[in-house]
C-alpha cells in the first residue's frame, strides 16, 4: 500500500479577500484525494515556530464568505535567510510534509522557490488585491477590492456633487495601477493617475478639469494609485490653481477586507484545486496562473522573470470617454 501523502497550505504577505476560499479548496481537494493536509499559521513563520495544525473537512467550514485569512498571514524576515529556509524544510520533513501550497504575492513565490530548492515541493497561488503578478492575468482578491473601491468612490461622488467639489481619491496599488484604472473607468473619473503612465499635472488633471467645466461639469473625481501618491498636495494645488474646493481621501485598508465576490470565490477555488492536483502529480516550483481566462500553471522561475504589461488600451479608452 502506498504511503499517505501529506501536504500543507499557508497564506503569506498582504491578506486578500478569497484567500480563505483558496485554502478551503486546498484542504478539501487534498483530503478528497486521500492526503493529510496541514494548515500553517502566520505565513512562513509558522514553519519556523511550529505553528502547524492538521486540518479536516470541517476545519474550513463557513469560511468561503469571509475576508482575511483564517490561517493569518505575516512577513517573515527569518525565512528570507538560507538558514531559515533550511530549518523550515527540515520542520516539514519532520512532519512528513512533502509539498506546500503558498497563497500570496511574488515575494511569497520567491519563498516558495527557496523552499522547493530545499527539497519541499511548493506551488504558488496568486493572492493579492493589487493584481500585480506579471505571470497571471488575475490575482485572488482583485475583484472584491475593486468593488469596494467602486462603492466608496460612488459615495464620495454623492458629496462632491452636492458641493460642486473636486474629490481626489487614492486607491491601493504600490507598483500597479490596475485598481485605479478600473475603478476610475467604473466611476467616470475625470483623471486617473497610475505609476505605469508618465503624467503631467497640468495636462492630465488641470486641463481635463477645465475642459469638462467648459461643457457644464461642476464636480470632479480624480482617482490616484497609491504608487503615485500625493493626494493631499494635489487637492491643495487644484484649489489654488482652479479656485474650486477640493478634498482628498485615502481609501487604505478598507479595500483589503470584506466578503469575497463571486469571482474571487470561484477563481480561488479553481486555483486551490489545481495546486493540489500539481502536488499530487509530484510537481513543485510552479505557480497556478490565469492565462487567456483559463487556469493553468508555470514554472516559478519563468513566472518571476515576467514583466507586467499595463493595459494601455483601457487607459486610452478611459481618457477618451471621461470627458
Ligand atoms: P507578497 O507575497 O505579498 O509579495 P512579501 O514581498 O512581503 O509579500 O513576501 C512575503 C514573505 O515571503 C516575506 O515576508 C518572506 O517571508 C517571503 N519572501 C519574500 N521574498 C523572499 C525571498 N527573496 N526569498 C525567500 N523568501 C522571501
Ligand atoms: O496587498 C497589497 C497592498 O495592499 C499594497 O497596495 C499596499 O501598499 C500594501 O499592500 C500595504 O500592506 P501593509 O499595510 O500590510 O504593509
Amino acid at each position: 500500500m502506498s504511503e499517505q501523502k501529506s501536504i500543507a497550505v499557508l497564506t503569506s504577505g498582504g491578506d486578500a479577500p478569497g484567500m480563505n476560499a483558496a485554502l478551503r479548496a486546498v484542504v478539501r481537494a487534498g483530503i478528497n484525494r486521500g492526503m493529510r493536509v496541514f494548515g500553517v499559521y502566520r505565513g512562513y513563520n509558522g514553519l519556523l515556530n511550529g505553528e502547524v495544525q492538521e486540518m479536516n473537512l470541517r476545519s474550513v467550514s463557513d469560511i468561503i464568505g469571509n475576508g482575511g485569512t483564517m490561517l493569518y498571514t505575516a512577513r517573515s524576515e527569518e525565512f528570507k535567510t538560507p538558514e531559515g529556509q533550511a530549518r523550515a524544510a527540515e520542520y516539514c520533513r519532520s512532519l512528513g510534509i512533502s509539498g506546500v501550497v503558498v497563497i500570496g504575492g511574488d515575494g511569497s513565490f520567491r519563498g516558495a522557490r527557496a523552499l522547493t530548492a530545499n527539497g519541499i515541493n511548493c506551488i504558488g497561488v496568486p493572492g493579492t488585491i493589487d493584481n500585480d503578478i506579471a505571470c497571471s492575468e488575475y490575482t485572488v482578491g482583485f475583484d472584491t477590492a475593486m468593488n469596494t473601491a467602486l462603492e466608496m468612490v460612488d459615495r464620495i461622488r454623492d458629496t462632491a456633487q452636492s458641493h460642486d467639489r473636486c474629490s481626489i481619491v487614492e486607491v491601493m496599488g504600490r507598483r500597479c495601477g490596475d485598481i485605479a484604472l478600473q475603478t476610475g473607468i467604473a466611476t467616470g473619473a475625470t483623471a486617473i493617475l497610475v505609476p505605469e503612465v508618465e503624467y503631467n499635472i497640468e495636462r492630465d488633471v488641470i486641463t481635463r478639469i477645465i475642459n469638462t467645466q467648459k461643457t457644464g461639469k461642476k464636480h470632479f473625481i480624480v482617482v490616484v494609485a497609491e504608487g503615485v501618491g500625493g493626494v493631499r498636495d494635489l487637492a491643495k494645488y487644484i484649489e489654488k490653481r482652479l479656485g474650486i474646493e477640493a478634498r482628498a481621501t485615502i481609501l487604505g485598508h478598507v479595500q483589503r477586507g470584506g466578503s469575497p465576490s463571486v469571482r474571487d470565490r470561484v477563481v480561488a477555488s479553481q486555483m486551490g484545486y489545481e495546486a493540489v492536483d500539481l502536488l499530487d502529480k509530484g510537481y513543485g516550483n510552479r505557480v497556478v496562473v490565469m492565462r487567456d481566462g483559463k487556469i493553468t500553471h508555470l514554472d516559478i522561475n519563468e513566472a518571476l522573470d515576467m514583466k507586467r504589461v499595463f493595459d494601455k488600451k483601457l487607459y486610452k479608452i478611459a481618457m477618451s470617454i471621461s470627458i
